[in-house]
């Protein structure tokens, strides 16, 4: 794999990297070479450099985690949207009510969308 795909001296930002998916993708983007930067509400045990605390839902917390990569990393070459998942009842549109749009679009369009905003420029450049 290592020879495949070598990412020394990227820089990487992965949402969601302390459990699941998302932690096995940080896991492997550093074994591939990456400086990875992730982000979770709560920082897990043993969390230093690379690891921003911040609530994505939420347009601060999406700009706490650009600026941090900024700041950090100094820019970022990969942008890897880990955070999704679904709190939803069954039914589909005749079930659910605009607070449950609300936090469906706040966990997984809306993250994308503005942690894109911000830092997709600056990748451009
Ligand atoms: N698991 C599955 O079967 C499955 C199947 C298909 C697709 N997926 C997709 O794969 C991705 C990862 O799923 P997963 O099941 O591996 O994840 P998971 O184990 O549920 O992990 C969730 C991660 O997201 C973080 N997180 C949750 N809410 C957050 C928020 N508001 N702001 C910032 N971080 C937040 C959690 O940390 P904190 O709680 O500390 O914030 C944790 O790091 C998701 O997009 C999911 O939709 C999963």
């Amino acid at each position: 794999m290592s020879d495949f795909l070598d990412l020394a001296g990227r820089r990487a930002l992965i949402t969601s990297g302390t459990r699941g998916a998302g932690a096995a993708t940080v896991a492997l983007f550093r074994q591939l070479g990456a400086r990875v930067m992730t982000t979770a509400r709560s920082a897990p045990a043993g969390a230093g450099d690379g690891f921003v605390a911040a609530d994505l839902a939420t347009a601060a917390g999406c700009l706490t985690v650009a600026e941090a990569v900024r700041r950090q990393l100094e820019g970022v070459d990969i942008v890897v949207h880990m955070l999704g998942g679904s709190s939803a009842p069954g039914g589909g549109f005749s079930a659910l009510d605009d607070g449950q749009w609300d936090k469906e679009l706040s966990l997984n369009l809306f993250p994308a969308v503005r942690l894109d905003r911000e830092l997709v420029p600056g990748m451009i450049a």
